[in-house]
Protein backbone atom coordinates (compact mmCIF):
# COMPACT_ATOMS: atom_id res chain seq x y z
CA UNK A 1 0.00 0.00 0.00
CA UNK A 2 1.24 3.57 -0.40
CA UNK A 3 2.12 5.33 2.84
CA UNK A 4 -0.06 8.28 1.82
CA UNK A 5 -3.16 5.95 1.49
CA UNK A 6 -2.07 4.37 5.03
CA UNK A 7 -2.57 7.25 7.25
CA UNK A 8 -5.86 8.18 5.32
CA UNK A 9 -8.31 6.04 7.10
CA UNK A 10 -11.70 6.90 8.39
CA UNK A 11 -13.86 6.45 11.64
CA UNK A 12 -16.62 5.22 9.74
CA UNK A 13 -18.07 3.55 6.51
CA UNK A 14 -20.23 7.44 5.49
CA UNK A 15 -16.37 8.89 6.15
CA UNK A 16 -14.98 6.48 3.79
CA UNK A 17 -16.95 7.01 1.64
CA UNK A 18 -16.94 10.67 1.64
CA UNK A 19 -12.67 9.89 0.84
CA UNK A 20 -13.20 7.32 -1.88
CA UNK A 21 -15.47 10.13 -3.58
CA UNK A 22 -12.20 12.31 -3.74
CA UNK A 23 -10.27 9.61 -5.05
CA UNK A 24 -12.58 7.73 -7.74
CA UNK A 25 -13.13 8.67 -11.65
CA UNK A 26 -16.01 10.19 -12.19
CA UNK A 27 -17.69 7.50 -14.08
CA UNK A 28 -16.52 4.89 -11.37
CA UNK A 29 -18.53 7.17 -8.46
CA UNK A 30 -21.43 7.89 -10.60
CA UNK A 31 -22.11 3.81 -11.11
CA UNK A 32 -21.36 3.16 -7.75
CA UNK A 33 -24.02 5.69 -6.62
CA UNK A 34 -26.95 4.46 -9.49
CA UNK A 35 -26.60 8.21 -9.90
CA UNK A 36 -29.75 8.85 -11.94
CA UNK A 37 -31.34 5.35 -10.89
CA UNK A 38 -30.77 5.56 -7.02
CA UNK A 39 -34.74 4.48 -6.27
CA UNK A 40 -33.76 1.25 -4.70
CA UNK A 41 -30.83 2.05 -3.12
CA UNK A 42 -32.08 4.78 -1.66
CA UNK A 43 -35.88 2.43 -0.69
CA UNK A 44 -32.93 -0.22 1.08
CA UNK A 45 -31.15 2.97 3.00
CA UNK A 46 -34.37 3.92 4.51
CA UNK A 47 -35.88 0.62 5.62
CA UNK A 48 -33.17 -0.18 7.43
CA UNK A 49 -33.08 3.12 9.45
CA UNK A 50 -36.73 2.32 10.09
CA UNK A 51 -36.19 -0.52 12.08
CA UNK A 52 -35.42 0.90 15.33
CA UNK A 53 -33.51 -0.62 18.46
CA UNK A 54 -34.37 -1.58 21.57
CA UNK A 55 -32.11 -1.36 24.83
CA UNK A 56 -31.73 -3.92 27.24
CA UNK A 57 -31.19 -3.33 30.68
CA UNK A 58 -28.69 -5.18 33.13
CA UNK A 59 -27.67 -8.33 30.93
CA UNK A 60 -23.84 -9.31 31.69
CA UNK A 61 -22.38 -8.12 28.81
CA UNK A 62 -18.50 -8.35 30.06
CA UNK A 63 -17.79 -10.55 27.14
CA UNK A 64 -19.59 -10.47 23.81
CA UNK A 65 -18.92 -12.53 20.98
CA UNK A 66 -19.67 -11.66 16.87
CA UNK A 67 -18.56 -15.23 15.71
CA UNK A 68 -20.88 -16.98 13.20
CA UNK A 69 -21.13 -19.87 11.58
CA UNK A 70 -22.62 -19.80 7.84
CA UNK A 71 -22.80 -22.90 5.40
CA UNK A 72 -20.72 -24.92 7.92
CA UNK A 73 -17.86 -22.01 8.07
CA UNK A 74 -16.59 -20.25 10.97
CA UNK A 75 -16.92 -16.42 10.77
CA UNK A 76 -14.87 -14.22 13.35
CA UNK A 77 -18.36 -11.52 12.50
CA UNK A 78 -21.14 -12.73 9.98
CA UNK A 79 -19.85 -9.90 7.62
CA UNK A 80 -18.62 -11.09 4.30
CA UNK A 81 -17.60 -8.90 0.72
CA UNK A 82 -20.23 -8.99 -1.45
CA UNK A 83 -18.73 -9.81 -5.05
CA UNK A 84 -18.24 -6.65 -6.84
CA UNK A 85 -16.75 -5.87 -10.39
CA UNK A 86 -14.12 -2.94 -11.25
CA UNK A 87 -11.76 -3.13 -8.12
CA UNK A 88 -8.57 -3.29 -10.14
CA UNK A 89 -9.80 0.75 -11.51
CA UNK A 90 -9.99 1.40 -7.66
CA UNK A 91 -6.95 -0.49 -6.50
CA UNK A 92 -3.93 -1.90 -8.29
CA UNK A 93 -4.64 -5.82 -6.25
CA UNK A 94 -7.82 -5.82 -7.14
CA UNK A 95 -9.70 -8.05 -5.29
CA UNK A 96 -6.45 -9.39 -3.89
CA UNK A 97 -6.66 -6.98 -1.61
CA UNK A 98 -9.79 -7.48 -0.54
CA UNK A 99 -9.29 -10.93 0.12
CA UNK A 100 -6.40 -10.50 2.40
CA UNK A 101 -8.29 -8.15 4.71
CA UNK A 102 -10.88 -10.73 4.84
CA UNK A 103 -8.97 -13.30 5.67
CA UNK A 104 -7.34 -10.93 8.35
CA UNK A 105 -10.56 -10.10 9.16
CA UNK A 106 -11.39 -14.26 10.02
CA UNK A 107 -14.20 -13.68 7.43
CA UNK A 108 -14.64 -14.56 3.40
CA UNK A 109 -14.49 -12.67 0.46
CA UNK A 110 -16.82 -13.42 -2.50
CA UNK A 111 -15.11 -13.21 -5.80
CA UNK A 112 -16.73 -12.12 -8.52
CA UNK A 113 -16.15 -14.07 -11.89
CA UNK A 114 -16.71 -10.34 -13.86
CA UNK A 115 -13.57 -9.33 -11.26
CA UNK A 116 -10.60 -7.89 -12.67
CA UNK A 117 -8.49 -11.68 -10.68
CA UNK A 118 -8.81 -14.98 -11.29
CA UNK A 119 -9.84 -17.69 -8.59
CA UNK A 120 -6.19 -18.78 -8.72
CA UNK A 121 -4.58 -15.32 -7.65
CA UNK A 122 -7.65 -15.05 -4.79
CA UNK A 123 -7.52 -18.77 -3.72
CA UNK A 124 -3.30 -18.04 -3.31
CA UNK A 125 -4.46 -15.99 -0.60
CA UNK A 126 -7.61 -16.99 0.46
CA UNK A 127 -7.60 -20.44 0.23
CA UNK A 128 -10.92 -21.83 2.34
CA UNK A 129 -12.21 -18.53 3.02
CA UNK A 130 -13.46 -17.40 -0.56
CA UNK A 131 -16.19 -17.99 -2.26
CA UNK A 132 -16.51 -18.01 -6.33
CA UNK A 133 -19.45 -15.92 -7.58
CA UNK A 134 -20.94 -17.05 -10.89
CA UNK A 135 -23.04 -15.42 -13.51
CA UNK A 136 -24.32 -18.44 -15.67
CA UNK A 137 -22.91 -16.93 -19.10
CA UNK A 138 -24.23 -18.47 -22.14
CA UNK A 139 -21.23 -20.19 -22.93
CA UNK A 140 -21.50 -23.35 -20.24
CA UNK A 141 -18.05 -24.72 -20.76
CA UNK A 142 -16.67 -21.11 -19.42
CA UNK A 143 -18.98 -21.83 -16.11
CA UNK A 144 -18.18 -25.39 -15.81
CA UNK A 145 -13.90 -24.26 -16.57
CA UNK A 146 -14.33 -21.58 -13.36
CA UNK A 147 -15.67 -23.82 -11.15
CA UNK A 148 -12.83 -26.13 -11.62
CA UNK A 149 -10.92 -23.57 -11.47
CA UNK A 150 -12.47 -22.38 -8.20
CA UNK A 151 -12.54 -26.07 -6.48
CA UNK A 152 -8.58 -26.14 -7.45
CA UNK A 153 -8.26 -23.08 -5.66
CA UNK A 154 -9.66 -23.32 -2.66
CA UNK A 155 -12.93 -21.95 -2.92
CA UNK A 156 -15.23 -22.83 -0.12
CA UNK A 157 -18.95 -22.15 -1.78
CA UNK A 158 -20.17 -21.21 -5.01
CA UNK A 159 -22.46 -18.50 -5.09
CA UNK A 160 -24.64 -17.76 -7.93
CA UNK A 161 -26.13 -14.51 -8.90
CA UNK A 162 -29.76 -14.94 -10.20
CA UNK A 163 -31.26 -11.47 -10.65
CA UNK A 164 -29.58 -10.08 -13.65
CA UNK A 165 -31.63 -12.32 -16.52
CA UNK A 166 -30.76 -9.23 -18.37
CA UNK A 167 -28.93 -5.64 -17.96
CA UNK A 168 -31.44 -3.25 -17.65
CA UNK A 169 -31.11 0.16 -19.73
CA UNK A 170 -29.11 2.37 -17.66
CA UNK A 171 -30.92 5.66 -17.50
CA UNK A 172 -29.13 9.30 -18.03
CA UNK A 173 -25.50 9.58 -16.15
CA UNK A 174 -25.44 6.48 -15.08
CA UNK A 175 -25.62 4.89 -18.80
CA UNK A 176 -22.89 7.15 -19.74
CA UNK A 177 -20.79 5.86 -16.62
CA UNK A 178 -21.51 2.45 -17.31
CA UNK A 179 -20.02 2.56 -20.83
CA UNK A 180 -17.30 4.44 -19.94
CA UNK A 181 -15.96 1.61 -17.18
CA UNK A 182 -16.99 -0.68 -20.16
CA UNK A 183 -14.63 0.95 -22.46
CA UNK A 184 -11.74 1.25 -20.03
CA UNK A 185 -12.11 -2.21 -18.73
CA UNK A 186 -12.44 -4.54 -21.83
CA UNK A 187 -8.98 -3.98 -22.35
CA UNK A 188 -5.30 -4.34 -20.50
CA UNK A 189 -4.24 -5.59 -17.01
CA UNK A 190 -7.16 -4.28 -15.21
CA UNK A 191 -9.80 -5.99 -17.85
CA UNK A 192 -12.11 -8.96 -16.37
CA UNK A 193 -10.16 -11.84 -15.93
CA UNK A 194 -12.70 -14.01 -17.47
CA UNK A 195 -12.51 -11.78 -20.98
CA UNK A 196 -8.74 -12.03 -20.97
CA UNK A 197 -8.62 -15.90 -20.33
CA UNK A 198 -11.60 -17.35 -22.36
CA UNK A 199 -10.77 -14.62 -25.44
CA UNK A 200 -13.79 -12.98 -25.25
CA UNK A 201 -15.51 -10.17 -23.65
CA UNK A 202 -18.62 -11.86 -21.56
CA UNK A 203 -20.58 -8.35 -22.12
CA UNK A 204 -23.30 -8.47 -24.74
CA UNK A 205 -21.76 -11.77 -26.52
CA UNK A 206 -22.13 -14.42 -23.29
CA UNK A 207 -23.53 -12.22 -20.45
CA UNK A 208 -26.55 -11.68 -19.41
CA UNK A 209 -28.20 -14.84 -20.39
CA UNK A 210 -31.89 -14.24 -20.62
CA UNK A 211 -32.35 -18.18 -20.27
CA UNK A 212 -31.16 -19.52 -17.53
CA UNK A 213 -33.42 -21.57 -15.36
CA UNK A 214 -33.70 -23.86 -12.39
CA UNK A 215 -32.66 -27.06 -14.67
CA UNK A 216 -29.02 -24.87 -15.01
CA UNK A 217 -29.39 -24.81 -11.38
CA UNK A 218 -29.16 -28.92 -11.14
CA UNK A 219 -26.62 -29.09 -14.21
CA UNK A 220 -24.30 -26.64 -11.51
CA UNK A 221 -25.17 -28.60 -8.53
CA UNK A 222 -23.68 -31.74 -10.39
CA UNK A 223 -20.39 -29.96 -10.88
CA UNK A 224 -19.18 -29.93 -7.32
CA UNK A 225 -19.83 -30.83 -3.55
CA UNK A 226 -19.59 -27.46 -2.58
CA UNK A 227 -22.20 -25.65 -0.80
CA UNK A 228 -24.08 -24.03 -3.13
CA UNK A 229 -25.36 -19.80 -2.82
CA UNK A 230 -28.15 -18.55 -4.81
CA UNK A 231 -27.83 -14.95 -4.28
CA UNK A 232 -30.49 -12.18 -5.59
CA UNK A 233 -33.75 -13.38 -4.20
CA UNK A 234 -36.31 -11.84 -3.13
CA UNK A 235 -40.15 -13.55 -3.13
CA UNK A 236 -40.38 -16.17 -0.41
CA UNK A 237 -41.67 -18.61 -3.17
CA UNK A 238 -38.24 -18.48 -4.97
CA UNK A 239 -36.33 -19.04 -1.74
CA UNK A 240 -38.52 -22.46 -1.62
CA UNK A 241 -37.28 -23.19 -5.01
CA UNK A 242 -33.62 -22.62 -4.00
CA UNK A 243 -33.73 -25.07 -1.18
CA UNK A 244 -35.61 -28.03 -3.38
CA UNK A 245 -32.98 -27.42 -5.82
CA UNK A 246 -30.33 -28.22 -2.89
CA UNK A 247 -29.03 -24.61 -2.18
CA UNK A 248 -27.20 -24.72 0.81
CA UNK A 249 -28.06 -21.00 1.52
CA UNK A 250 -29.71 -17.59 -0.15
CA UNK A 251 -28.50 -14.11 -0.19
CA UNK A 252 -31.58 -11.79 0.06
CA UNK A 253 -30.61 -8.87 -2.17
CA UNK A 254 -31.56 -6.37 -4.99
CA UNK A 255 -28.30 -5.85 -6.38
CA UNK A 256 -28.56 -2.69 -4.12
CA UNK A 257 -30.36 -1.16 -6.84
CA UNK A 258 -27.94 -2.05 -10.28
CA UNK A 259 -30.83 -4.17 -11.39
CA UNK A 260 -34.62 -3.52 -10.96
CA UNK A 261 -35.54 -0.12 -10.14
CA UNK A 262 -38.18 0.40 -7.53
CA UNK A 263 -37.10 -3.04 -6.08
CA UNK A 264 -38.92 -3.64 -2.93
CA UNK A 265 -36.15 -3.19 0.38
CA UNK A 266 -34.44 -6.05 1.24
CA UNK A 267 -35.30 -5.25 4.63
CA UNK A 268 -39.28 -5.49 4.14
CA UNK A 269 -38.27 -9.05 1.68
CA UNK A 270 -36.13 -10.66 4.34
CA UNK A 271 -38.87 -11.61 7.00
CA UNK A 272 -41.04 -13.90 4.73
CA UNK A 273 -37.87 -15.75 3.32
CA UNK A 274 -36.52 -16.41 6.74
CA UNK A 275 -40.22 -17.49 8.24
CA UNK A 276 -40.32 -19.55 4.60
CA UNK A 277 -36.94 -21.70 4.75
CA UNK A 278 -34.98 -20.32 7.51
CA UNK A 279 -35.14 -23.76 9.09
CA UNK A 280 -33.83 -25.55 6.46
CA UNK A 281 -30.81 -23.18 5.15
CA UNK A 282 -28.85 -20.20 5.75
CA UNK A 283 -30.31 -17.05 5.18
CA UNK A 284 -28.12 -14.18 4.16
CA UNK A 285 -28.93 -10.26 3.36
CA UNK A 286 -27.30 -7.54 1.51
CA UNK A 287 -28.44 -4.18 -0.08
CA UNK A 288 -27.46 -0.81 1.96
CA UNK A 289 -25.88 -2.33 5.13
CA UNK A 290 -23.76 0.30 6.43
CA UNK A 291 -23.32 0.18 10.32
CA UNK A 292 -22.90 -2.42 12.66
CA UNK A 293 -26.64 -1.24 13.62
CA UNK A 294 -27.51 -2.24 10.39
CA UNK A 295 -26.01 -6.09 10.40
CA UNK A 296 -28.18 -6.39 13.95
CA UNK A 297 -30.97 -5.46 12.12
CA UNK A 298 -30.20 -7.54 9.34
CA UNK A 299 -29.72 -10.43 11.95
CA UNK A 300 -32.53 -9.45 14.36
CA UNK A 301 -35.01 -10.14 11.13
CA UNK A 302 -33.33 -13.59 10.75
CA UNK A 303 -30.27 -13.24 8.37
CA UNK A 304 -27.65 -15.98 9.84
CA UNK A 305 -24.84 -12.84 7.83
CA UNK A 306 -24.87 -10.39 5.50
CA UNK A 307 -22.96 -9.20 2.63
CA UNK A 308 -21.47 -5.65 1.93
CA UNK A 309 -20.57 -4.49 -1.21
CA UNK A 310 -20.21 -0.40 -1.11
CA UNK A 311 -18.57 -0.09 2.05
CA UNK A 312 -15.80 -2.80 0.85
CA UNK A 313 -15.06 -0.80 -2.13
CA UNK A 314 -14.76 2.49 -0.28
CA UNK A 315 -12.25 0.74 2.47
CA UNK A 316 -10.47 -0.34 -0.64
CA UNK A 317 -10.46 2.81 -2.64
CA UNK A 318 -9.31 4.67 0.55
CA UNK A 319 -6.44 2.08 1.98
CA UNK A 320 -6.44 -1.06 0.20
CA UNK A 321 -6.24 -3.75 1.84
CA UNK A 322 -5.65 -2.09 4.90
CA UNK A 323 -9.15 0.13 4.16
CA UNK A 324 -11.01 -2.99 3.81
CA UNK A 325 -9.50 -4.37 7.10
CA UNK A 326 -10.68 -0.88 8.62
CA UNK A 327 -13.96 -1.55 7.46
CA UNK A 328 -14.46 -4.64 8.75
CA UNK A 329 -12.86 -3.38 12.21
CA UNK A 330 -15.39 -0.57 12.20
CA UNK A 331 -18.28 -2.75 11.47
CA UNK A 332 -17.12 -5.38 14.07
CA UNK A 333 -16.68 -2.70 16.71
CA UNK A 334 -20.14 -1.04 15.86
CA UNK A 335 -21.87 -4.58 15.81
CA UNK A 336 -20.32 -5.50 18.99
CA UNK A 337 -21.59 -2.29 20.90
CA UNK A 338 -24.98 -2.50 19.54
CA UNK A 339 -25.41 -6.42 20.53
CA UNK A 340 -24.27 -5.25 24.23
CA UNK A 341 -26.70 -1.98 24.99
CA UNK A 342 -29.54 -4.43 23.10
CA UNK A 343 -28.55 -7.07 25.73
CA UNK A 344 -27.47 -10.20 23.00
CA UNK A 345 -23.93 -10.55 23.98
CA UNK A 346 -23.94 -14.06 21.49
CA UNK A 347 -24.90 -13.93 17.97
CA UNK A 348 -27.64 -17.09 18.70
CA UNK A 349 -29.19 -13.97 21.34
CA UNK A 350 -30.08 -11.64 18.52
CA UNK A 351 -34.21 -12.22 17.63
CA UNK A 352 -36.60 -9.81 16.74
CA UNK A 353 -37.51 -8.63 19.82
CA UNK A 354 -34.79 -6.11 19.33
CA UNK A 355 -36.59 -4.35 17.09
CA UNK A 356 -39.33 -1.93 17.94
CA UNK A 357 -42.96 -2.85 16.57
CA UNK A 358 -43.81 -0.82 13.86
CA UNK A 359 -46.44 1.84 14.87
CA UNK A 360 -50.08 1.19 14.33
C1 LIG B 1 -19.79 -1.50 -8.52
C2 LIG B 1 -20.57 -2.74 -8.23
C3 LIG B 1 -20.31 -3.92 -8.89
C4 LIG B 1 -21.04 -5.10 -8.62
N1 LIG B 1 -20.72 -6.26 -9.28
C5 LIG B 1 -21.36 -7.41 -8.94
C6 LIG B 1 -20.99 -8.66 -9.53
O1 LIG B 1 -20.07 -8.73 -10.36
N2 LIG B 1 -21.67 -9.77 -9.17
C7 LIG B 1 -22.70 -9.74 -8.26
O2 LIG B 1 -23.29 -10.76 -7.95
N3 LIG B 1 -23.05 -8.57 -7.67
C8 LIG B 1 -22.40 -7.42 -7.98
N4 LIG B 1 -22.75 -6.26 -7.34
C9 LIG B 1 -23.75 -6.30 -6.27
C10 LIG B 1 -23.07 -6.61 -4.94
O3 LIG B 1 -22.55 -7.91 -4.88
C11 LIG B 1 -24.05 -6.49 -3.76
O4 LIG B 1 -25.22 -7.23 -4.01
C12 LIG B 1 -24.43 -5.06 -3.44
O5 LIG B 1 -23.41 -4.16 -3.79
C13 LIG B 1 -24.71 -4.98 -1.96
O6 LIG B 1 -25.17 -3.73 -1.61
P1 LIG B 1 -24.23 -2.58 -0.97
O7 LIG B 1 -23.28 -2.16 -2.02
O8 LIG B 1 -25.20 -1.51 -0.63
O9 LIG B 1 -23.55 -3.19 0.24
C14 LIG B 1 -22.05 -5.08 -7.63
C15 LIG B 1 -22.32 -3.87 -6.94
C16 LIG B 1 -21.60 -2.73 -7.22
C17 LIG B 1 -21.90 -1.47 -6.42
Amino acid sequence: MEPDRAVALFRDVAEARVAAERLMSDPYRDFVNNIDMDETLRGDLAAWEELWLRPRALVDVSDVDTSTTVVGQHLALPVITAPFIGSSLIDPEGEVATARAAVAAGTVTTLSMMGSRGPEQVGAVAAGRYWQQLYFVRDRDVVADVVARAVSAGASALCLTVDLPLLPTFPGRMGAAAQAIGEYWGAGEHSMSVAREYGHLPFGSTFPNPGVSWSDVEWLRGQTDLPLILKGIIRPEDAVLARDHGAAAVVVSNHAGQGLRWSMPVAHALPSIVDAVGGDLDVLADSGIRTGSDVLRALALGAKAVLVGRPVLWGLAVGGSAGVENVFRILKTELAEAMAITGAPRIADIDRSVLAPARP
